[in-house]
Order: C-alpha cells, then sequence, then structure tokens
C-alpha cells in the first residue's frame, strides 16, 4: 500500500524497502552461499583451470533490464550455473597468466564483512578509515619509510602511477598547475623509465598531460634491468636542450620477466639530478617480506613513491592497489581539494581530516583496507613472505624442468616468479602461440604470451600461492603434448627442428 504525500510524491510501506520480508530465508540462503564458495576454493583443483564461454551463456548476459523482482535462490541459481564455471580462473594454482593473485578465503570472508558494513572510505571520522591509516602505517614500516609518509587504496598500480605521476608534476611545477594545467614549463618535462617498464607508465604520462613522448625508454641489459650509464646520458642530453628532466621511474619486478632495476643506484642518480624517484612495484615490491629477495630490493627505501598491488603476490581479493609517498604533504598537495559539502570539523562525524579523499581522485572509496588487514593479520608477514619466495621457487623448479628438456627452450632469465620458454618448432611463434590457447582452452593451466626480442614466448608468472609442483609438471605436459600435436606435418611425421643452444645464463 502506498500514501500519497503531495502530487507526485508517494510514501510506500516499511515492507517495501530492499530488505528481505524473511530474514531466516536470505539467512538460510546465505549460508549455502558461504558453503558453496568454501567449497568450490577448496575444491579448486577438480575444476578446470578456464572454460571457453559457451555461446548460449554468453547470450544469458545479453538480456533485458530485469523490470519485475525474481527470487533470491534463483539469480543464485544463475550464478552458479552461469558465472562460477567461466571466471578467469586465477583462484586455480594453475593459472600462470599475466600477475593475478589467487586469493584467500580470509580475504574472502573480509569482503562479505566489508560490503555488510558499506563504509565509504573517501572520508569522515570512523574505524574503517583507521583500519587503512593503520595499513598506510604497516607499509610505511615494511619499505622504512619516514613518518611523514602518507598512503592511500586504490584500484590497482596502473592507478597507482598515474597519481604518482601526478604528484611528482606538483612537485616539479608547483601547485598552480593544478589551477593553470602543466603550460609551456610542464611541456619542457620529460621521465625516464626502462622499455621493459608496464605499459600502464606511458599511458599515465598521456594521461596526466605530458604526453606519451615526454617519456624516455632507456636500454635494459640482458636481465631487463635498466642501464644507469644510458640513463644518465640521456638525461644529460635533455637538459643540454633545455628539456627539464624530472621524474625517473624504476621497475621493481618487470611485467615480462620480473627483472629489478638497480634501485639502489637510481635512487643515488635521482638525488644527485634533483629528480623525483618512483619505483612500479606493482608485484615485486611486496619482495620485500621474503628475506632471500629483500636485499635485491634494496634502495626501494630511497623512493618519493612506490606503487604496488596487495592483489598480486599480496593474495588481498581483488582489487587492493597501493600508493605510498615519502612526503605526505606534497601527495595532499596535488589531490586535495576543498568543497563546502565536504568541510572539516574538530568533533564530530566529519573531524578525522585529512581525509583519503585528500590523496587521490576518489571521493566514493570502498573498504580495501579491511580484506588487507585481515590478509596481514591471519597469516603474518613472514607466512606471506615464505609464500613469496616459494612461488619464486617454483619458477626455479620450471626452469629447471625447461632446461632438462631438449623440445624447449628458456627465453630469459629466470630472476623472480616469472618463466619465459618456448617449444622448438619451425614455426615457433604460431606454434607457441597455439601451444598456449590450446593449453587455456584444456582447463590444463592457463599461461600467457609475451614477445621477448620477436620471439612469442610461453609466459608462467607464479603468483598463486596455491601453486605446487603438481601444476608445473602438468604444464610442461601440456607443452610437450601440444607442441607435439602443432609441430606435426599433414602426413603425421614431426617437423624436423634445428635445435638452438640453451640459453647461457
Ligand atoms: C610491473 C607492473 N606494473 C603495473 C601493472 C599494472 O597493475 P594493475 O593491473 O594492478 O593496474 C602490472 C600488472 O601486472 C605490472 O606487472
Amino acid at each position: 500500500m502506498t500514501v500519497a504525500l503531495r502530487e507526485g510524491v508517494l510514501l510506500s510501506e516499511p515492507s517495501e524497502t530492499l530488505d528481505p520480508q524473511n530474514w531466516d530465508e536470505v539467512r538460510a540462503q546465505g549460508h549455502r552461499m558461504l558453503d558453496d564458495m568454501f567449497d568450490y576454493v577448496a575444491d579448486i583443483r577438480d575444476r578446470p583451470v578456464w572454460s571457453p564461454i559457451p555461446d548460449d551463456v554468453r547470450t544469458q548476459f545479453r538480456a533485458a533490464l530485469p523490470r519485475q523482482p525474481s527470487d533470491l535462490g534463483a539469480v543464485y541459481r544463475e550464478f552458479t550455473d552461469s558465472i562460477l564455471p567461466y571466471a578467469t580462473g586465477n583462484v586455480h594454482p594453475g593459472f600462470m597468466g599475466w600477475v593475478h593473485g589467487g586469493g584467500t578465503a580470509v580475504g574472502m570472508l573480509a569482503e562479505m564483512l566489508a560490503a555488510g558494513l558499506n563504509a565509504n572510505l573517501g572520508g569522515r571520522d570512523h574505524i574503517p578509515i583507521e583500519v587503512e591509516r593503520q595499513i598506510v602505517e604497516w607499509t610505511r614500516s615494511m619499505f622504512g619509510f619516514p613518518e611523514e609518509a602518507s598512503g592511500v587504496f586504490v584500484t590497482g598500480t596502473s592507478m597507482a602511477n598515474l597519481m604518482a605521476l601526478l604528484v611528482a608534476r606538483t612537485a616539479a611545477l608547483g601547485q598552480s598547475v593544478r589551477r593553470n594545467g602543466i603550460g609551456d614549463q610542464g611541456a619542457s618535462l620529460t621521465a625516464y623509465a626502462s622499455n621493459a617498464a608496464h605499459g600502464c607508465i606511458t599511458k599515465g604520462m598521456d594521461l596526466a598531460g605530458f604526453g606519451s613522448d615526454a617519456l624516455r625508454c632507456i636500454d635494459v641489459d640482458r636481465f631487463h634491468r635498466i642501464d644507469v650509464a644510458a640513463l644518465r646520458a640521456r638525461i644529460a642530453r635533455d637538459r643540454n636542450v633545455g628539456l627539464k628532466p624530472f621524474l625517473v621511474i624504476g621497475s621493481a619486478g618487470t611485467v615480462d620477466i620480473g627483472a629489478i632495476d638497480d634501485l639502489r643506484a637510481l635512487g643515488a642518480l635521482c638525488r644527485e639530478q634533483g629528480l623525483w624517484f618512483h619505483v612500479d612495484g606493482a608485484y615485486g615490491a611486496l619482495g620485500v617480506l621474503a628475506p632471500a629477495l629483500a636485499p635485491r630490493l634494496a634502495g626501494l627505501e630511497t623512493a618519493d613513491s612506490i606503487a604496488l598491488d596487495f592483489h598480486k603476490w599480496g593474495q588481498v581479493p581483488y582489487d587492493a592497489g597501493f600508493l605510498l609517498v615519502r612526503d605526505g604533504r606534497q601527495h595532499r598537495e596535488t589531490f586535495s581539494a576543498p568543497a563546502a559539502y565536504l568541510r572539516r570539523e574538530t568533533r564530530g562525524l566529519a573531524a578525522g581530516s585529512p581525509w583519503p579523499c585528500d590523496l587521490g581522485p576518489d571521493l566514493s572509496r570502498g573498504f580495501r583496507a579491511l580484506k588487507t588487514w585481515f590478509t596481514l593479520k591471519t597469516y603474518g608477514t613472514d607466512k606471506l613472505g615464505a609464500m613469496i619466495g616459494r612461488t619464486c621457487g617454483l619458477a626455479g623448479y620450471l626452469e629447471a624442468r625447461i632446461q632438462a628438456e631438449p623440445r624447449l627452450e628458456l627465453l630469459a632469465p629466470v630472476q623472480l616468479n616469472i618463466v619465459c620458454f618456448r617449444y622448438r618448432a619451425a614455426d615457433a611463434n604460431g606454434v607457441n602461440r597455439n601451444i598456449v590457447i590450446d593449453i587455456q582452452e584444456s582447463g590444463i593451466a592457463a599461461p600467457s604470451t609475451t614477445i621477448l626480442d620477436g620471439q612469442l614466448a610461453i609466459r608462467a608468472a607464479i603468483v598463486n600461492h596455491r601453486t605446487d609442483t603438481c601444476d608445473i609438471d602438468a604444464l610442461i605436459a601440456a607443452v610437450l603434448e601440444f607442441g607435439a600435436q602443432r609441430s606435426r606435418c599433414d602426413d603425421g611425421s614431426v617437423l624436423n627442428v634445428e635445435l638452438s643452444p640453451p640459453l647461457a645464463m
């Protein structure tokens, strides 16, 4: 029943809120969902890593806007039948493509709690923001940053890198850049990264208004580490023609092969030259938690800013990107934007300034901090560090299996958790591209590809904490099986492939 208040305004009955009429029913349904998701994760090995989406399932998601309600149980059945079986597969230990974390049951539960709280972490004085500040503090101590450092959760490292470029821009041009744009002065700013750096940095230069050509892509050595001497020379050349170098972006774990730049040398060069030193540590930065890796990340503590993802090696469910900035004042000066409706107070709900909305472009923000807090507290950083170290050990195991197998060749040195290799074949690029697709479609594993010196590589990034040697063995067996099929001639004979010598490391 509805009550007319004035023309065109109706007050509906309380029973017409979106809360359930019967909480017991929704509770029972919720328990079923939770049990099913625990089973899904616990029994994940019984499933294919990934399954191609059948046409009729895809078509289901071209339906008209639902004007009428549906029973929750029926909607959930659609989820179990048509969504659950066709996910990316990164929960599965056989998933090795791109750089995807595996998630945990702990993170999943925390997500449910966060959704129940429905907190908006843009600002105001409430404990979820203190949880985020706790993570900022933990991250600050993880990387040895000073007390005045600040940090903020974002979607992912692509966003964190873009935001770091903006902080570096404000530091170089002053806060007036926020009113006037980068202008003539900004047009002469140049930034530097290696040509193995992630594409989101080029995109960030474009989005920040510098233009992607203002990013100088410096050569790398055979381990894909930036050539620091070439970097120094390029900076000098740019200065000589009147340009204004302002930023160097180092990589702590490149996306293709897991290279770590000499961060100590980059930090020293930036200090000497008065440049902002940003590190893209999307997945590699959390390597500081693994005792064997931490020394290789030396110099990270000298950065002006670090971008990283808790959703990769940290295994926090998507998404949980993070930006840490050494000088919190410069961070705030880049993003804070006073508004009457966001007025701060010293008490009441509008207290607690600065707010996270002062540290990035987002005003409404979810409670990403909760799943990260649960993950860090439940497992502890020692265990997370051991897990990270173990993924690198598994990459070493895969490397050894490749080197022991004459039909396979390694295409890049294995430095962290990423292995690039291929099946030896006459049309190696075509064959290996198809091998990867065949393996993905088989559901056995999910590697991805990249191109190294014009050669298509099968790329296995061991990020998932569930991956074990049996998954590596299954990948190798599948590559050999599909490789043999793909390089077989029409008459059934196997192509005679000239074997190139193994890559010397
Ligand atoms: C080195 C590196 N930088 C940046 C990114 C982008 O991170 P995100 O996907 O969280 O935006 C990635 C993603 O894999 C990466 O490996």
